[in-house]
Parts: structure tokens; C-alpha cells; sequence
């Protein structure tokens, strides 16, 4: 199977082109490195004509306003390409519960993406996931001075990249759900102890003080799955950060 994998040089496209190889198929990555612009639409065309599959693992730079419009005018372009080309199944990957917090931008700029994905003329699939492993340390430094950081108790369920990755590429190599599929890491965390968990792993001693302002997971009620159609990853946060 071909697969364009859109934002292939990414944390999630470049796993997901390796595990798609790795399986037999036949995936290429495209970012702006390989001159392909999903916002001026430079390159698309040829990015996506031949491939039976569409994975988009693009991201906007800012998580502000500006989000919506990069991924309002990146779907449009990359849809219209992929009719153009003939491609059968286009695949997105957005966060679990994007829908629940219309109070971030970001979060709205997912599901704007989801939904012009969901109207478009491709038969689709969404992979919802949760917060990566990865973006901890980006989480601590939103709320952090020299001597603490301040962390809601907001629950979270963090998977690893690589999960993230598997998960994708399964779903790439399968037929379009049509719908959504979310995953989540094995285990519940507050994002207070999720911190204090991580600084003293890497040694770093400053304090983690709860504050149910403090940051974006502040007005998110909580990042996990409670479904029983949940699918769970393997990697648990321990194992992760050593
Ligand atoms: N962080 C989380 O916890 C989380 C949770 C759930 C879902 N997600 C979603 O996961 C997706 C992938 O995230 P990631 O962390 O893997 O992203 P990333 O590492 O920042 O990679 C983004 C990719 O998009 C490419 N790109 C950005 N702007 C582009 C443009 N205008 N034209 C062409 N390529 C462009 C980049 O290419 P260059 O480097 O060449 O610019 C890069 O390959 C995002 O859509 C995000 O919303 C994230």
C-alpha cells in the first residue's frame, strides 16, 4: 500500500513512516524539509498522487488563535489534493475529548479539523490520542520558575510517542473507520503528581505546588479514556522516562 505521510519528518510522522516500511508498505514522508507547504498548497499535489493512503501528522506552529486558521486551510488543500489523486482513505490524529474544551483554542482548532475532515469527500479515519510522554517537559515550563511549578490535579492518561506511532500506522494500513478511534497510555496520573513523578526522576528539585489555575490542563476536566472501547497502550510512564 502507498501512504503519503504528511508531516512524516515529525515526533508521530517519522515513526509512523518507519513502522509503515518496517510492515511492507510503501510509505514516504512530506513537510516543508521535502518542499511541501500545506498552507500554500506547494508540492501537495505531487506529495499525494499514487498513494492508496492520506496520513496528515502536520501541526500548527502556535496553539493561539492562529490555530484554526492552519488547520482550516491545510485540510482544505490537503482534501482537495487527495480527491485530485484518487486517494481512498485519509487519516488524521487529534486529542481525546477535543470536543470538551471549546475554552482552547487549540482544542477548537482540532475539531475544526476533524469536522472538515469528517464533511469532506475521502472516506476517512481520526485517531484521538492523548497527551504524549514527550510533551511533559513542555507542560512543566508553561507554569514553572525557578524554584516551583505550579500544576492542576487534572487527571491524565499519557501515551508514548511510539504508541502513538503503532497506533497510526495500524489504522493507516486498515480499512477508514468512518468515525474515531481513541487511545490512551495504561495508567491515570493528576498532572500535579505526573510532575513531581517526572522532576524527580530527572533530580531536579523544585517543588510542584497544586494550582487549579495554572496552565492549560486548567480548564481541561481530564485527559483520559473511560469508554470500554478504549484502546489501552503498553508503555507505562516509569518505563518511559527511564
Ligand atoms: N502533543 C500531544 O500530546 C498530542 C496529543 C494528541 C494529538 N496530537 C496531534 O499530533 C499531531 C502530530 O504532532 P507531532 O508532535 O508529531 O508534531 P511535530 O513533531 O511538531 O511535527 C509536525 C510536522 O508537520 C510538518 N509541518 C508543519 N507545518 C507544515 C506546513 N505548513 N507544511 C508542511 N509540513 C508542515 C513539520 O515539518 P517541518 O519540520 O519540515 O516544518 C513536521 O513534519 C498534531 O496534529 C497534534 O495535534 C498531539
Amino acid at each position: 500500500m502507498k501512504v503519503a505521510v504528511i508531516g512524516g519528518t515529525g515526533l508521530i510522522g517519522s515513526q509512523v513512516v518507519k513502522n509503515l516500511n518496517a510492515a511492507g508498505h510503501e510509505a514516504v514522508p512530506h513537510s516543508h524539509s521535502t518542499g511541501v507547504d500545506v498552507i500554500s498548497g506547494q508540492g501537495l499535489d505531487e506529495a499525494v498522487a499514487g498513494a492508496d493512503v492520506v496520513v496528515n501528522l502536520t501541526n500548527s506552529p502556535t496553539f493561539d488563535e492562529a490555530s484554526l486558521a492552519f488547520f482550516q486551510t491545510s485540510m482544505d488543500n490537503l482534501l482537495a489534493a487527495a480527491q485530485k489523486g484518487g486517494v481512498g482513505h485519509f487519516v488524521i490524529l487529534s486529542i481525546v475529548g477535543a470536543d470538551q474544551v471549546p475554552e482552547l483554542d487549540y482544542y477548537r482548532a482540532k475539531v475544526l479539523q476533524e469536522n472538515v475532515l469528517a464533511a469532506g469527500p475521502i472516506p476517512y479515519s481520526i485517531v484521538r490520542a492523548t497527551q504524549f510522554m514527550e510533551f511533559m517537559d513542555a507542560v512543566l515550563s508553561w507554569t514553572a520558575d525557578d524554584a516551583t511549578v505550579r500544576l492542576p490535579a487534572t487527571p491524565i492518561q499519557p501515551i508514548a510517542a511510539k504508541d502513538v506511532a503503532n497506533a497510526v500506522a495500524e489504522v493507516a494500513a486498515g480499512a477508514p473507520l468512518g468515525g474515531i478511534r481513541n487511545i490512551a497510555g495504561p495508567e491515570i496520573f493528576p498532572l500535579d503528581e505526573l510532575g513531581r513523578i517526572t522532576l524527580s526522576r530527572k533530580g531536579d528539585n523544585r517543588t510542584v505546588v497544586t494550582d487549579p489555575t495554572a496552565g492549560m490542563f486548567a480548564v481541561v476536566k481530564g485527559d483520559v479514556l473511560t469508554d470500554k472501547d478504549a484502546h489501552l497502550a503498553p508503555t507505562r510512564y516509569a518505563d518511559w522516562l527511564s
